[in-house]
C-alpha cells in the first residue's frame, strides 16, 4: 500500500491525480468513498481527469465509454476494462495498492 493523498485533498464528488511508481492514478471521492482508477482510458488512452462520475460509473470524456468504479468493466464494450485499485482509508490518509 502506498500513502498517496489526504482525504482533505479530494473534495466530495471531486478527483485528484496522483503518481505511484510512474503510473498516473485518479482518485475519485463519491460521498466519502474513495475509488482509485488508472488515469488512462483503455479505449484510446484519454486521461480520465475530466470524466463525468455518476451512479457508480465514470464516463470517459472522449467517446463516453462508461466504466464501473468498482471493477472497471464497461457493459457496452466488454473488451475495454479500466484498471481499478484497492483503496485503504485510515483517518485522513488515503493509501492505494497497485498490486
Ligand atoms: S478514449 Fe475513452 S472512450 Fe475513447
Amino acid at each position: 500500500m502506498d500513502l498517496v493523498a489526504k482525504m482533505s485533498e479530494v473534495p466530495n464528488f471531486g478527483k485528484k491525480v496522483v503518481s505511484i511508481s510512474g503510473r498516473e492514478i485518479l482518485l475519485v471521492n463519491v460521498k466519502g468513498t474513495i475509488y482509485a482508477v488508472e488515469n488512462e482510458c483503455p479505449h484510446q488512452g484519454s486521461p480520465m481527469t475530466a470524466a463525468v462520475v455518476k451512479d457508480g460509473y465514470i464516463s470517459c470524456p472522449r467517446h463516453g465509454y462508461r466504466f464501473s468504479l468498482t471493477d472497471g468493466r464497461c457493459d457496452d464494450h466488454p473488451e475495454c476494462v479500466l484498471a481499478t485499485f484497492p483503496v485503504l482509508l485510515n483517518g485522513d490518509d488515503i493509501s492505494v495498492e497497485l498490486g
